[in-house]
């Protein structure tokens, strides 16, 4: 079997795509590269390229291809990436992104892409009530508080509504999912590296289909 996990995943806004990515990176024990994170992160610094991205992401809109693209191939030219493998967390979401990966991990490629299927009206429930730590993170939600009013049970950074958390952003970048983002799933299907994974029912539960159909698609036995 060929050491490490090469997957991405996909999936629209509230599927859980951070919450499953948490988990498979423990469990494979791979970097999660979340390009939001990054960007999130970048808009907290206050770099001239974090707030340019910012002014994307409040409005709901893409961060450009190429700023996207490059950040990604930097992250995954690294030793870590290289040597153990990694779990792709809202990257690619257009097809011109897809293509880049491709000749980005050409010749192995990647193993398998993971489609979180949710409907949209479980989709906007959840991103409804989502909140996050703003220093690790780390998702709640107004049903799974941390212990301590606000404060994250991880690092004790504050818990916030992310900011395009917001009506109107979320039924932006909704639109741009369906038009941008969605046709990947033909996509991968099409080089037959897909897997659909049903994201009704509680994290647990999500996360054992998930690992059964990476497992499977590895040859791993259990
Ligand atoms: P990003 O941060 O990737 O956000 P997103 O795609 O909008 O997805 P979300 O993070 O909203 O949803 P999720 O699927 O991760 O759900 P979660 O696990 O949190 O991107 C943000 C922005 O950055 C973009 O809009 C864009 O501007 C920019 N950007 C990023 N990548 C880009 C790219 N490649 N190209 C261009 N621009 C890019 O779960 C949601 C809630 O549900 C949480 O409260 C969670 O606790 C709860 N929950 C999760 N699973 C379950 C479950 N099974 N049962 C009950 N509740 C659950
Ligand atoms: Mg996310």
């Amino acid at each position: 079997m060929v050491p490490g996990v090469r997957l991405l995943i996909l999936g629209k806004q509230g599927a859980g795509k951070g919450t499953q990515c948490v988990r498979v990176a423990r469990h494979y024990v791979v970097p999660h590269i979340s390009t939001g994170d990054m960007f999130r992160a970048a808009g907290r610094m206050g770099t001239e390229f974090g707030l340019r991205a910012r002014e994307f992401m409040d409005a709901g809109e893409l961060v450009p291809d190429e700023v996207v693209i490059g950040v990604v191939r930097e992250r995954i030219n690294q030793d870590d990436t290289a040597n153990r493998g990694f779990i792709l967390d809202g990257f690619p979401r257009t097809t011109e992104q897809a293509e880049a990966l491709w000749d980005m991990l050409a010749p192995r490629g990647i193993d398998l892409a993971i489609d979180l299927e949710l409907p949209t009206e479980q989709a906007l429930r959840r991103l409804a009530s989502r909140r996050v730590c703003q220093v690790c993170q780390t998702n709640y939600s107004t049903e799974n508080r941390p212990k301590h009013d606000w404060t994250c049970d991880n690092c004790g950074g504050e818990v916030v509504q992310r900011d395009d958390d917001r009506e109107e952003a979320i039924r932006r970048r909704l639109e741009i999912y369906e038009a941008s983002t969605e046709p990947l799933i033909a996509w991968y299907l099409e080089r037959d590296k897909l897997v659909t994974i049903d994201a009704m029912g509680n994290p647990d539960e999500v996360f054992a289909r998930l690992v059964r159909a990476v497992d499977r698609r590895r040859g791993v036995h259990g």
